[in-house]
C-alpha cells in the first residue's frame, strides 16, 4: 500500500511538472535568472559562467583573442566541403546546405518521432552516403559541429516544439531529466546550474542554466580538447558520481531540447571556450 502511495505521489508530482507549457516554463527560467543576477542582461547569459564572473571575464576575453578553438574550426571546414566517396557532401543532406541552421537545433521530427540534435545528423548523412559514423563526443565530429555552430553565429536559436503530443512528452523527458536528482551524491543538473548557480565548487563557480547551449561545441582547457554538449553532460554527471549516458542517447537528446528551448532567442555564439 504504501509503496503505491509513493509511486502515485512520484507519478502526481511529474504531473505536476507538465502543467506549465514550455513557453511559460521559458519565461519562468528567465524570470528567475532576472531576480538571481539582477545587474546581467539576458543576451550575456550565453557567455555562460564569464557573464556572473567580472574577472574570469577579462582572461576569457584574452583567451579569445587567439580562440583555442580555431584548428578544430579550420578542420571542421575542411571536413564539411570534402566530397564522400560517392561525391556527395554534408551539403545535401542540410537544409541551405548547412550553412547557418545551427539555431534551429535540435527540433523534432514528426517521420521518427525523436528529437534530432546536428550531430545526430551529422552521422546519418555520412551513413546514408556510404561511410562509417564518427564518434559523438570529441574529435571531427566536434571539429564539423564547431563549423556549422560557426556559420550560425549572431542566429538566435530558434527551437521549435510542434503541436504533436511525442514532441512535448520529449520536452517533457528531458525537463524531467533536468530536475530529477542522481548519483551518490544525489544532484540534479538543477540543483547545480539553477539553484546554486554562481556559488563556488571546489575552483569553479557554477554557471547559470540560461544561455548553457549557446556556444557548444565547446574548448575547453580540462580537456585540453574539444567536446560536444553530450560529452559535457557526460562530465556533469560524473561529477555526481552517476553513471553518463552514451552521447545521442534519446535522454541526452530530449534534454538537449529542454534546455534549448529554455534559451530559445539568444544568439548562437559557438564555438567556445571555457577553463
Ligand atoms: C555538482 C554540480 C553539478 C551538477 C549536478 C551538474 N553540473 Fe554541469 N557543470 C558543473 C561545473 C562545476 C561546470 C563547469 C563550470 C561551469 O561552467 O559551471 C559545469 C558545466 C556545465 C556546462 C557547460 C557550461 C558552459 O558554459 O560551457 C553545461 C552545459 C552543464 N554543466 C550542464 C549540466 C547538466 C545538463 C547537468 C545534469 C545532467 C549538470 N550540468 C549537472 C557542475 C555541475
Amino acid at each position: 500500500m504504501k509503496k503505491i502511495l509513493v509511486t502515485t505521489l512520484g507519478v502526481a508530482l511529474v504531473a505536476g511538472l507538465a502543467w506549465a507549457t514550455p513557453e511559460e516554463d521559458r519565461l519562468a527560467f528567465i524570470d528567475y535568472h532576472k531576480k538571481r543576477f539582477p545587474n546581467v542582461a539576458v543576451e550575456d547569459y550565453v557567455n555562460g559562467v564569464y557573464a556572473i564572473n567580472p574577472p574570469a571575464y577579462q582572461q576569457w576575453l584574452q583567451i579569445e583573442e587567439f580562440p583555442p578553438y580555431e584548428l578544430a574550426m579550420a578542420e571542421g571546414k575542411e571536413l564539411f566541403e570534402t566530397p564522400f566517396a560517392n561525391g556527395k557532401t554534408y551539403a545535401d543532406c542540410f537544409p541551405n546546405g548547412g550553412i547557418g541552421i545551427r539555431q534551429n537545433y535540435p527540433y523534432f521530427d514528426a517521420e521518427t518521432g525523436q528529437v534530432k540534435t546536428i550531430e545526430l545528423e551529422i552521422n546519418e548523412c555520412r551513413e546514408r552516403n556510404g561511410e562509417k559514423p564518427f564518434k559523438y563526443s570529441k574529435g571531427k565530429m566536434a571539429a564539423i559541429s564547431a563549423y556549422m555552430a560557426f556559420t550560425s553565429r549572431g542566429e538566435k536559436l530558434n527551437v521549435v516544439i510542434p503541436d504533436d503530443p511525442r514532441a512535448l512528452a520529449a520536452y517533457e523527458d528531458g525537463k524531467e531529466y533536468y530536475y530529477s536528482k542522481r548519483g551518490q551524491l544525489n544532484f540534479s543538473c538543477a540543483d547545480c546550474h539553477v539553484a546554486s548557480s554562481g556559488m563556488m565548487i571546489r575552483a569553479d563557480m557554477l554557471s547559470p542554466a540560461l544561455g548553457h547551449p549557446t556556444h557548444f561545441p565547446v574548448y575547453r582547457s580540462k580537456w585540453d580538447d574539444m567536446g560536444t554538449l553530450h560529452r559535457r553532460f557526460g562530465g556533469c554527471n560524473k561529477q555526481v558520481r552517476a553513471t553518463p549516458l552514451p552521447a545521442q542517447s534519446e535522454e541526452y537528446r530530449n534534454l538537449e531540447y529542454f534546455l534549448t528551448y529554455m534559451s530559445n532567442g539568444m544568439e548562437v555564439n559557438g564555438p567556445g571556450a571555457r577553463k
